[in-house]
């Protein structure tokens, strides 16, 4: 049962008149991932036809027990028709051909017949090109067309559903395995209307059961909250796990490593001998690297003392802008290693009374941006995750009016879980996750915030 009380209510037996005769929106329980699932689609998954469905084809079976096609002949698929066919969990359409203004009806000839067979909670992925890769204006501008198309849909969503739009450039193709694992399932329930790259990346997943196996990894702030969420999602996908927080979060510390089979850090981050410390502790080498440690102190800038200041600066940007160097100088990240940078919508859109915290997720994002380059020949990849409201101690303590607000300025219309931040960082740290770097995912239910 969610914290949050309204979404309790208006899906009660009571509520749910109530809401309605007063005209409310009802925002859904959304599905998650529960440990020991094996198909990303639970209902029937419908491919539409197209190069990039092509590649699709050939795994297309190991994702949902129930395959319908349109418009072309997958192994194990059924042909769609709208007014036949049985609910519809799962959506990808092929829009990579559409490189000319009147071939963008397409767009609304696939999706309107079959919005109303969407089950609740379904989620679809348009598979398009990057504008910048294309040189003809026209055929760029008709793919960049795609991108308001796709945000909008994701705005018109009901039941919880979600919206994805995913540029395949060449020699990407064998990653779309991993994305649509990811952007199908409930694992990713609580991002809609976001548009991902996907660049070409040798490294593949062996085992999708177990796709961290063999992985060290290191997250920050794991203490409590989303830290702690991520690093019993890495735990769960086959990582080994090294839980760091504050000395005085050691007893949390100790006794979520040992459940997780982990190993415990107390350090501050900030401190003296943070480098030297994670070093020596780290001197096998290490595959993940999540820095989610972060702390909030907010201030009008008018009144914002300086210990406020640069604290949250210290904390949120210097100390993983230097232990990202110090392990990249050291060798300490191996080859394919895979970096995320715990960042925020307030980081992109600004927020009143958080300049320093916006500040320092700011940074965090150019970070990703701008090391992403450099590391691409080793495999390495680096990029921010962007949480809009999740529900935390560290959200439970603002101000009820803004609290609701946050949860319910969203398409979803309410805030997420530890466990919705968690699985993007889980994927984003998959050997073939690499395919994204330099990049910004935002977890936030299409929050209308810096959107
Ligand atoms: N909760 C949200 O809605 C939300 C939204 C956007 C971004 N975020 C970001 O997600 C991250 C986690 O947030 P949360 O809500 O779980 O916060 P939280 O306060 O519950 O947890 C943060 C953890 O970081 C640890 N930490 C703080 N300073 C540290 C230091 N110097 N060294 C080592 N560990 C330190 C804390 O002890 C704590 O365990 C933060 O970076 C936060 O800015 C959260």
């Amino acid at each position: 049962m969610s914290s949050d009380r309204y979404i309790n209510f208006a899906n009660s037996d009571m509520g749910r008149r109530l809401v309605k005769a007063v005209g409310l929106p009802t925002p859904m329980h959304l599905e998650r991932w529960q440990a020991g699932r094996l198909r990303p689609v639970e209902g029937t998954l419908l491919i539409s036809a197209g190069p990039l469905a092509d590649h699709i084809r050939l795994f297309a079976q190991r994702l949902t027990d129930s395959l319908y096609s349109f418009g072309s002949d997958i192994p194990g698929a059924t042909a769609w028709a709208a007014e036949q066919g049985p609910k519809l969990k799962a959506v990808v359409f092929d829009a990579s051909v559409l490189v000319r203004p009147e071939q963008l009806k397409q767009l609304r000839e696939f999706f309107q017949p079959l919005l109303r067979s969407l089950d609740h909670c379904a989620h679809i992925v348009i598979l398009g090109l990057a504008p910048s890769t294309l040189e003809a204006p026209v055929a760029a501008s008709t793919q960049q067309a795609i991108e308001g198309f796709s945000r909008s849909l994701a705005k018109e969503m009901r039941n919880g559903g979600t919206v994805q739009l995913l540029h395949v450039d060449e020699g990407a193709q064998d990653q779309l395995e991993g994305a649509l694992r990811f952007f199908l399932s409930p694992k990713s329930a609580f991002i809609s209307g976001q548009v991902i790259r996907l660049s070409s990346c040798t490294a593949q997943v062996k085992d999708w059961s177990r796709p961290l196996a063999g992985r060290k990894a290191v997250v920050t702030g794991a203490a409590r909250g989303i830290g702690a969420a991520i690093a019993e999602t890495l735990a769960r996908d086959g990582a080994q796990v090294v839980l760091l927080d504050v000395p005085q979060a050691r007893s949390d510390l100790e006794a979520l490593a040992a459940r997780l089979g982990g190993q415990a850090l107390p350090l501050d981050i900030c401190s003296a001998e943070a480098v030297t410390q994670l070093l020596e502790h780290l001197n096998g080498g290490i595959d993940i690297l999540v820095h989610n440690a972060g702390i909030t102190r907010d201030k009008t800038l008018a009144n914002m003392p300086v210990d406020f200041w640069d604290s949250v600066l210290a904390v949120n940007l210097e100390a993983p802008q230097t232990l990202t160097q110090a392990l990249l100088d050291n060798g300490t990240l191996n080859d394919d290693a895979r970096i995320v940078l715990m960042a925020s919508i307030s980081g992109l859109a600004g927020n009143r009374g958080q300049t320093n915290y916006t500040t320092s997720k700011a940074g965090l994002i150019g970070l990703a941006r701008a090391m992403a380059p450099a590391l691409q020949p080793r495999g390495i990849s680096i990029n921010a995750v962007a949480p809009g409201f999740i529900e935390t101690r560290m959200t439970a303590e603002m101000p009820f009016t803004l609290r609701e607000a946050g949860r319910r300025m969203s398409s979803l219309g309410q805030g997420g879980l530890p466990q919705d931040v968690a699985e993007a960082v889980a994927w984003l740290s998959q050997p073939g996750s690499g395919a994204v770097t330099g990049q910004v995912l935002r977890v936030c239910g299409q929050s209308v915030i810096g959107a």
